[in-house]
């Protein structure tokens, strides 16, 4: 890992030439990278783990007696330890591995509510959700004839606190929140949304796709039921992930998925289920992305959780004083908590449009609605331009992006 590079206080791009892909040029002008939320670059080390496993351990995991087949699984399951300690699970057989955040959400949905729903019963939201966390919901609920309720946010962003409290009845079976807003950026009260849901006895899943890359993550502490994160974000490979649940829950649910390495006997007549985790992992597992995503955890872990937070909370508040000033440009999402995600509009123009000329001048950005089109419709808007920031990003960067804007805002005048 290269040393931190300061120019300036709060200017600290955590080991920015670690990842080999920010250092290109983009239609003639150097790489800004500015869309981690919809996928954080990987560093060199992930980059090289999956990559010496590819070339010399690859074999499948927990089926063979010999020397590859072991190292494999060594290293698959060793990911697994990793894991669980980084977000503090309290047992390894409670880090499920999946293909992501979506596969967690719906293994949940399917598993553990779709059996005990019935109609009348209710699973409740926030209208801050991405699709993810709403539409297997909406499937369970169809099935079961279950109702999905949402609790409203305010014009900030933000989850109405006391509307989402009186939503939590006898009827709601589960509340499904995340922990960061991937549209807004919010981050939610959670350790006290969570504790008011316990005392209502709702069980919680949160959506923790956009928090565990950038701040400590303690399932523990939090004290819901689920917890479901991507590799993807958190500068690993894509189509690996986690579902962590308390194991006395897990090990209550059946199976969402039937075929080898979940079973501990078949015959025709009746299967034995293999037990934790493995009830839960049918087939071969993506098995160089789960390698790849321990060694993204332990980067992220050598450069510390706490140092990534505030080196991107400075980054975040610098980004936003410099937005203000733009003439024309209104910030969409401004929670009084917020992580390193910032949405806005420049005057009307369309946000693919003002995406485009960014991309022109090498600035990437997510534009539209962020698989998150209630949020938009919330705000009245088909979509916006968002900004959002990894470990990796300095002022320089946010420099960048807004003489990028003050283009875009000269061409459309
Ligand atoms: N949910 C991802 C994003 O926010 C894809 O861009």
């Amino acid at each position: 890992m290269s040393q931190p590079q300061a120019t300036e206080a709060n200017d600290i791009a955590y080991c920015r030439s670690d990842f080999p892909v920010l250092d290109q040029a983009v239609n003639g002008h150097p790489l800004v990278y500015l869309d981690s939320a919809a996928s954080a670059q990987q560093p060199a080390a992930v980059i090289d783990a999956v990559a010496r496993y590819q070339r010399e351990d690859h074999a499948n995991v927990h089926r063979g007696v010999h020397t590859l087949s072991h190292r494999a699984t060594e290293l698959y399951e060793g990911a697994r330890d990793k894991l669980c300690s980084f977000i503090n699970a309290s047992s390894r057989a409670e880090i499920i591995h999946t293909s992501g955040t979506t596969e967690s959400i719906n293994l949940v949905a399917q598993s553990y509510c779709r059996p005990m729903l019935q109609a009348g019963d209710q699973i409740l939201i926030t209208w801050l959700e991405h699709h993810s966390n709403i539409v297997p919901w909406q499937l369970v609920c169809e099935q079961t004839g279950a109702e999905l309720i949402v609790a409203p946010i305010n014009d900030r962003g933000e989850v109405e606190l006391d509307e989402l409290r009186a939503l939590m009845t006898d009827r709601v079976k589960l509340l499904g929140i995340g922990h960061v807003s991937n549209a807004l950026g919010t981050i939610n009260p959670l350790l006290e949304i969570i504790a008011d849901a316990k005392q209502r006895g709702i069980s919680v899943l949160v959506d923790g796709a956009q928090a565990v890359p950038h701040m400590n993550v303690d399932v523990q502490a939090l004290g819901c039921d689920f917890y479901a994160f991507s590799s993807h974000k958190m500068i690993g490979p894509t189509g690996a992930g986690v579902l962590w649940g308390r194991e006395a829950l897990l090990e209550a649910m059946p199976p969402y998925k039937g075929g080898g390495d979940m079973i501990l006997e078949v015959n025709f007549e009746h299967t034995v289920f293999n037990e934790l985790p493995y009830k839960f992992e049918a087939g071969t597992p993506n098995i160089s992305g789960m390698i790849g995503f321990g060694a993204a955890v332990d980067y992220l872990q050598s450069v510390g959780m706490d140092n990534i937070y505030q080196h991107e909370k400075a980054l975040h508040s610098y980004m936003v004083s410099k937005l203000k000033a733009i003439d024309g440009l209104h910030l969409i999402g401004t929670a009084r908590e917020q992580a390193s995600v910032q949405s806005f509009r420049l005057n009307d123009i369309h946000p693919h449009d003002l995406g485009t000329i960014l991309d022109h001048q090498g600035v990437a950005v997510r534009t539209g609605h962020h698989c998150a089109m209630p949020v938009m419709q919330r705000f009245g808007l088909p979509g916006t331009t968002r900004a959002s920031l990894g470990l990796y990003n300095n002022s320089d960067d946010v420099d960048q992006l807004v003489v990028a804007l003050e283009k875009a805002r000269q061409v459309f005048a």
